[in-house]
């Protein structure tokens, strides 16, 4: 089939070169000069695993090219990937989707099919229609559900596929673009679609903030928020996946839609009261895991903290609204020193962070004249960390986990402490966390 895909950001680029690995002719529009043209080299601006390997073959096999407009002649698909910022309102902000659709609109010639693969809210189809301006487009929803650091595999071993469709035909189109990836398709209107997505990230957003809540009860009454979880998650009906509290969730994707959604309701009348505060909660968190850290070392200024990842999750570079960055910036408030390091995420922290703190090359290097650690990131390498060094290197032996990943036994054993939100240890069941 012969693809487009508008936008080589994140989602377009997996999306380009996915479709790219199951054979289609595909041409990705990219209008910043400098990325298309690094990406026609085969670099790809980001950390994403098994990414670059793929761009590489596809562009060895000439099945991908990089253009700055919609190609000329038949086009089976075109998806859209441009990014839907949160404006000041909270809502999407659609003008790069506006632009989008004017240059389809412009200059594809024959009849296709134009597909939403950015995260857009349902009710804005008519618009999109006015936008294209050409009676011979359709318009589709596909929403995407990749993890940033495993969206190879989630884009060849997705756990669903939706299409949102006007007719048949579209429905079509969009089973043969995927022929290969085996996945449950649900087939549904374009408004059905795209309030999936949105309720998807929102339902994914609402767990963890209800499971922090729950974390921060664990600390009050005693309880281990570990146990806690794995109770509820053996509940068919509730699954045991993203329960995992700690300092907050990140990332791009999860504060703008669930703020969206909530505008959405707004704007058609409707007044949530339980979405907005999943992101309130979430900002709070990593304010009582800054609360924590003072009740243990007492007064901050002065104190120089390790911190132990800059991402807003595991293998991937991105910091966007990282609650490590959160965390360091509470601390910076309070006068600490802070050295940190990340295997992927200095360069992109050192944009937002600059001077304000120190950057190690290595973890242990991080630790060296420290007065704690804390780990804000779910990296494997500091999960598997070398304790008995860590204890050697720091000044007193005090790790604070706001992933609640790591091995207390093992931590304990080094003879160090392990602190986290509603890890049970004993000094955290005395700590007044709450302001
Ligand atoms: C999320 C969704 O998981 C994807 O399905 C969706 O396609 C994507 O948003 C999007 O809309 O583009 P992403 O934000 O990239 O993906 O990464 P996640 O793996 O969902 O992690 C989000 C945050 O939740 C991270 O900060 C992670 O550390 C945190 N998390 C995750 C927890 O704090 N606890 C958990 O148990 C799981």
């Amino acid at each position: 089939m012969k693809i487009t895909v508008i936008g080589a950001g994140y989602v377009g680029l997996v999306q380009a070169v996915g479709m790219a690995r199951l054979g289609h002719d595909v041409t990705c529009v990219e209008i910043q000069d400098e990325r298309r043209e690094r990406l026609a080299k085969g670099e790809v601006p980001f950390f994403e695993p098994g990414l670059k390997e793929m761009l590489n073959k596809s562009l060895e096999k000439n099945q991908l090219r990089f253009t700055d407009r919609v190609p000329s002649g038949v086009l089976d698909l075109i998806f859209i990937a441009v990014q839907t910022p949160q404006s000041e309102t909270g809502a999407a902000d659609l003008s790069y989707l506006q632009s989008a659709c004017e240059m389809i609109g412009r200059d594809v010639q024959g009849d296709s099919i134009v597909v939403l693969k950015s995260t857009i809210p349902p009710g804005v189809r008519a618009r999109i229609h006015e936008w294209l301006a050409n009676d011979k487009l359709e318009v589709a929803s596909n929403p995407e559900f990749l993890r940033e650091g495993k969206a190879v595999e989630d884009f060849f071993a997705p756990s669903r596929i939706v299409f949102g469709v006007e007719s048949k035909q579209a429905e079509e189109k969009l089973r043969e673009a995927y022929t290969g990836v085996e996945a449950p398709v649900f087939v549904m209107s374009v408004e059905s679609a795209q309030l999936a997505k949105y309720a998807s990230n929102t339902m994914l957003a609402m767990r963890l903030s209800l499971m922090n809540e729950i974390a921060n009860i664990a600390d009050v009454v005693g309880a281990d928020i570990r146990d806690v979880s794995a109770v509820v998650g053996s509940d068919p009906r509730i699954g045991s996946s993203f329960l995992r509290a700690g300092a907050g969730f990140g990332g791009s994707c999860f504060p703008k839609d669930v703020l969206a959604l909530e505008a959405v309701g707004k704007e058609g009348g409707f007044d949530s009261r339980l979405i907005a505060p999943i992101i309130e909660v979430n900002k709070k968190q990593a304010e009582i895991f800054v609360q924590k850290i003072q009740d243990v070392l007492g007064e901050l200024s002065r104190k120089t903290i390790a911190v132990w990842g800059l991402a807003f999750n595991a293998e991937t570079d991105d910091v966007r609204e990282s609650p490590a960055i959160r965390v360091i910036r509470l601390l910076l408030e309070q006068g600490v020193s802070i050295k940190a390091y990340d295997p992927q995420a200095i360069e992109s922290a050192r944009e937002v962070l600059g001077a304000e703190i120190e950057y190690a090359s290595s973890k242990i290097d991080c630790l060296q004249g420290a007065d704690a650690l804390a780990v804000l990131t779910e990296w494997e390498e500091f999960i598997d960390a070398p304790w008995d060094e860590v204890k050697e290197a720091l000044n007193s032996p005090m790790v604070f986990d706001g992933k609640n990943v790591l091995n207390t036994d093992r931590i304990t054993e080094a003879g160090m402490t392990h602190y986290g939100i509603g890890l049970c240890n004993e000094d955290s069941q005395l700590l007044p966390s709450f302001s």
